[in-house]
């Protein structure tokens, strides 16, 4: 896929933040929210427990949501995700048990202005590694497992790709201690931007084109939200 709006992506490129974004009770207004979502989707083979942000359960939140983001960000809209029933999803909180591989949430529409993408840590476990490489191309999990690249995605499922791959070696240590889940193999190339360490309330925001993963060190569940933005 050849994105028309490449050149402005990356002119709005900025580094990783942590910023405290939201008080104390407006993050036990998130908490509240998760509790009283359906359940979405229950991956038994990831481990992961996903809801979605369904738009207007809760009018006020949205609007707290929105406007805080955009003291931060300037203009933007949300990339909402629509459910087969049109329903639309202002977000994910993902629920796991065991980590995220390499990936990138770029989006599955080529058109998109793509921007930022906002993870709110629920728990203070585990850590977001962030990769300096990119990618904009769709939504990919990136593999070097042959079987796994015959995988024909259905329009909103992650593409699979090697195409990541450099020449250099992955740093052993960094492997080690963050990345046991991953094939050392499928890391070649890639140099660590940052590891950020999650802090329950925190706010990460960094671009949608980031290659990222979850370290390996989970030994409790981690529970997070996730949101999208275009311009
Ligand atoms: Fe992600």
């Amino acid at each position: 896929m050849k994105r028309k709006n490449l050149e402005q992506i990356k002119k709005l490129e900025t580094p990783p933040k942590i910023i405290n974004l939201f008080s104390e009770k407006e993050i036990k207004m998130i908490q509240d929210l998760y509790d009283s979502l359906p359940t979405r989707v229950f991956n038994k083979i990831q481990n992961v427990k996903k809801k979605a942000w369904i738009q207007n359960y809760n009018k006020e939140l949205d609007k707290i949501y929105f406007d805080k983001l955009k003291d931060v960000l300037g203009d933007f809209k949300m990339d909402t995700l629509k459910s087969d029933t049109g329903v639309e999803y202002y977000g994910l909180f993902h629920e796991s048990f065991s980590p995220l591989k390499l990936h990138v949430d770029s989006g599955f529409d080529e058109d998109a202005l793509i921007f930022k993408q906002v993870v709110t840590p629920l728990s203070s476990f585990g850590d977001t590694v962030i990769f300096k490489n990119r990618w904009y191309g769709k939504s990919t999990s990136f593999t070097i497992d042959q079987e796994e690249l015959k995988f024909k995605p259905k329009p909103d499922q992650n593409e699979r790709s090697s195409k990541h791959l450099g020449k250099s070696d992955f740093d052993k240590n960094i492997h080690q201690k963050y990345l046991t889940h991953i094939d050392i193999n499928n890391l070649k190339g890639l140099e660590v931007d940052m590891v950020y360490s999650w802090k329950f309330g925190e706010t990460l925001i960094m671009d949608r084109s980031h290659i990222h993963s979850s370290s390996s060190r989970i030994n409790e569940k981690k529970l997070g939200l996730t949101t999208f933005t275009k311009k």
